[in-house]
């Protein structure tokens, strides 16, 4: 092996792309940039550094990348002091203009079009997905009235939070919007959550998405927020802000036409400090929602 290596390296081309590889990832038209080689030249060496393992590829469509195997420490330190030599510093110098080169590609659209540039392919589900990992791990987190599971389907793509759910009327959730091991890990109960059977200080995280205007005392609703959560624990509340439509009563089932900051305020019961309140306006003949963030004391 050891002879192999040797051999392998004993070469001023091979030695110039391990440089380059020592610092990145780099493709063969990048190598041919830098050298100012043939293309012929640059396959012909890489194969050879490939062939004695200090040398991995990878590809990205019709792109080849080249890198740096797992290096032996006494090959890899032989290598650096060599590398030190001014003329194998000057081709790191070049690698900034490859940086640039590359770059140029996205560059030149932006710079060229408005807008965004994703297009069809942006998906506010998928950054709402990232927003999940923001829960601090071992974090054990309620889903209120979590009904299908819309938004446990968010928060389970965080391995690291213990994840419980809570709905008063509905068996169970929908286990179709889960992979089988995010179903597995959320503990769901059937609880009305003004009278639930969790220990007192328990959760770190209670969210309730559209239920606080279901529930007929919405104060007996927060008090056992209140009683659940350990101190310093968080209460997110995302409901219906104060709106005349009488007739979602009829057709949603609701009992109260939304909530004005003053009556949330209201029924908050002594222990909670209101940290913040956010109105989201609705421009669509709908009502607006409210966001609210209360954390036990
Ligand atoms: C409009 S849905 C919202 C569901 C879910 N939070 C979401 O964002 O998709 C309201 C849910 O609250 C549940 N619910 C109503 N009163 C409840 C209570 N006292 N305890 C627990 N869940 C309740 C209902 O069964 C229903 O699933």
């Amino acid at each position: 092996m050891w002879l192999n290596i040797l051999k392998g390296i004993s070469d001023k081309t091979r030695l110039r792309i391990l440089n380059l590889l020592f610092n990145r990832e780099l493709n063969v038209n990048e190598i041919i940039d830098i050298l100012s080689t043939t293309q012929s030249n640059v396959s012909k060496h890489l194969k050879i550094l490939k062939s004695i393992g200090l040398v991995k590829e990878r590809k990205d469509g019709t792109w080849r990348f080249y890198s740096l195997n797992k290096i032996d420490p006494k090959i890899s330190s032989f290598l650096e002091d060599i590398f030190k030599d001014k003329e194998f510093k000057d081709d790191i110098d070049r690698l900034e203009i490859i940086s640039e080169k590359r770059n140029f590609i996205s560059r030149k659209f932006f710079l060229t079009n408005e807008g965004q540039g994703l297009g069809q392919f942006y998906s506010l589900d998928n950054l709402i997905f990232a927003f999940a990992f923001l829960i601090p791990s071992n974090s054990r987190v309620l889903d209120a009235g979590c009904g299908e599971g819309k938004l446990l389907k968010i928060l389970a793509k965080n391995r690291s939070i213990e994840l419980y759910a809570i709905d008063y009327y509905r068996d169970s959730i929908n286990s179709n919007l889960f992979s089988k091991d995010e179903f597995e890990r959320i503990k769901f109960y059937r609880e009305d959550i003004t009278k639930t059977d969790f220990e007192k200080n328990y959760f770190d995280i209670i969210f309730m998405n559209m239920v606080l205007h279901h529930i007929g005392e919405p104060r007996d609703a927060i008090r056992e927020c209140l009683r659940i959560l350990k101190s310093g624990g968080k209460l997110i509340i995302v409901d219906f802000y104060k709106h005349n439509y009488e007739n979602m009563r009829q057709e949603y089932g609701d009992i109260w036409l939304g909530f004005d900051l003053e009556y949330i305020k209201n029924i908050l019961s002594e222990g909670f400090k209101l940290k913040d309140y956010y109105l989201l306006e609705n421009t669509n003949n709908l009502p607006d929602n409210f966001i609210i963030h209360i954390e036990k004391k």
